[in-house]
């Protein structure tokens, strides 16, 4: 199949909306990552997604709605009553935006969307093409990162068609995403909220809203795979190359590697370096991450090291993709460089 890329204008919009009603696979961008987006009320547009990312058929998808309103998205069936308490004022605070909330699952969203569960996760994106889309075809689309399972999620429309050309009819270009780390999800079905993977909402930001504190229910803390949500498995948004993480700041470069640093390089540096500035508020940071890993990748070493993560407002959604990026490997033991595979206890 050939994979056309359209800027996402009316034209390419429209396009896509038609293959879209049609039951095909559309790549689209949002201020997070780019999605792989089919209708959400067909399960053979749903079964496409699982086939074409490679993704376990156990790991739901998220439900990308075309408005913000939640009482109408629960009269429409995608969503069921009672809705949790806090999920109007979290919208009201952060939609559109990177925040995704576990809700009740309504009798429109099919199962095999959900792994069987009876919550769905759903959405509201804030970039302008993807909400353009959303409203041209006036049902939610499932859609989960436009990435083959457990590998980076792309952030412009060049690393879709990296990891999704040959395999999908089209990619709309909306430009690199604003934001390039995918969004905060936080379940509401719990007694308390829980926030199940970090990003650019914050868990402050959202207390000061509810006035209740967030809980992290972070993979780290339960290796026990039994006990972890759905996505929460230790090795995901991947390089091909083995990445390990420096406890201490990078001051000696590695011959095999290439480096990631976050901290201005004193002298001179290897060759198979990059620098991200992590500014004041890290959002920059946390924009060029995923595509430096992808540069990284490219440049054919035999690992990636990295950085400590700087404290910031991103720091948590930022360990947690690198730890995660890692599975596990080993870092810098305070005398060399361990390289044995370190297993979390
Ligand atoms: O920023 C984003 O959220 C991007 C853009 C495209 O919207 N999407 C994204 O989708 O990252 P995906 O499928 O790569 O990640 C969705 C996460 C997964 O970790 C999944 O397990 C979790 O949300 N999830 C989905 N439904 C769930 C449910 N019912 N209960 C618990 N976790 C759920
Ligand atoms: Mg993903």
């Amino acid at each position: 199949m050939e994979t056309q890329i359209l800027v996402a204008d009316d034209t390419g919009i429209a396009s896509a909306a038609r293959l879209l009603r049609q039951g095909a696979l559309v790549a689209f961008p949002t201020e997070t990552v780019y999605g792989l987006g089919g209708r959400a009320d067909r399960v053979d547009s749903i079964q496409a997604i699982f086939a074409v990312k490679g993704r376990p058929s156990t790991d739901p998808l998220i439900l990308h709605m075309p408005g913000p309103d939640l009482t109408q998205a629960v009269a429409g069936g995608w969503l069921a009553a009672p809705l949790p308490s806090l999920a109007i004022p979290l919208t009201k605070a952060f939609w559109p935006g990177p925040l995704t909330l576990i809700l009740p699952r309504g009798p429109k969203v099919p199962p095999e969307m959900t792994a069987g569960r009876d919550t769905v996760a759903v959405r509201y994106p804030a970039h302008p093409g993807a909400r353009k889309l959303l409203q041209a075809m006036n049902i939610p689309l499932a859609a989960p990162s436009a990435n083959r399972f457990g590998r980076i999620s792309p952030t412009d429309a060049e690393a879709v068609h990296t990891e999704l050309g040959g395999l999908i009819p089209l990619v709309l270009d909306g430009g690199p995403c604003a934001l390039g780390l995918e969004s905060t999800v936080v379940n509401l079905v719990t007694p308390l909220p829980e926030i199940l993977r970090p990003g650019a909402i914050t868990a402050e930001a959202m207390a000061e809203v509810v006035g209740i504190p967030l809980r992290e229910s972070c993979f780290v803390a339960c290796m026990d795979e039994s006990q972890i949500a759905p996505g929460q498995l230790a090795s995901h948004y991947a390089p091909h190359t083995p990445v390990y993480l420096s406890i201490d700041p990078i001051r000696k470069f590695h011959p095999d590697a290439f480096h990631l640093l976050f901290q201005k390089p004193l002298g001179q540096v290897s060759t198979r370096t990059l620098f991200l500035e992590p500014g004041t508020d890290q959002q920059g940071l946390a924009r060029e991450l995923y595509r430096s890993l992808r540069q990284a990748d490219a440049a054919g070493c035999k690992i990636i090291l990295i950085d400590p993560v700087p404290e910031g407002k991103w720091s948590a959604a930022l360990r947690d993709r690198l730890t995660r990026a890692s599975s596990g490997n080993a870092h810098w033991d305070g005398v060399g460089w361990n390289l044995t595979p370190r297993r979390p206890s």
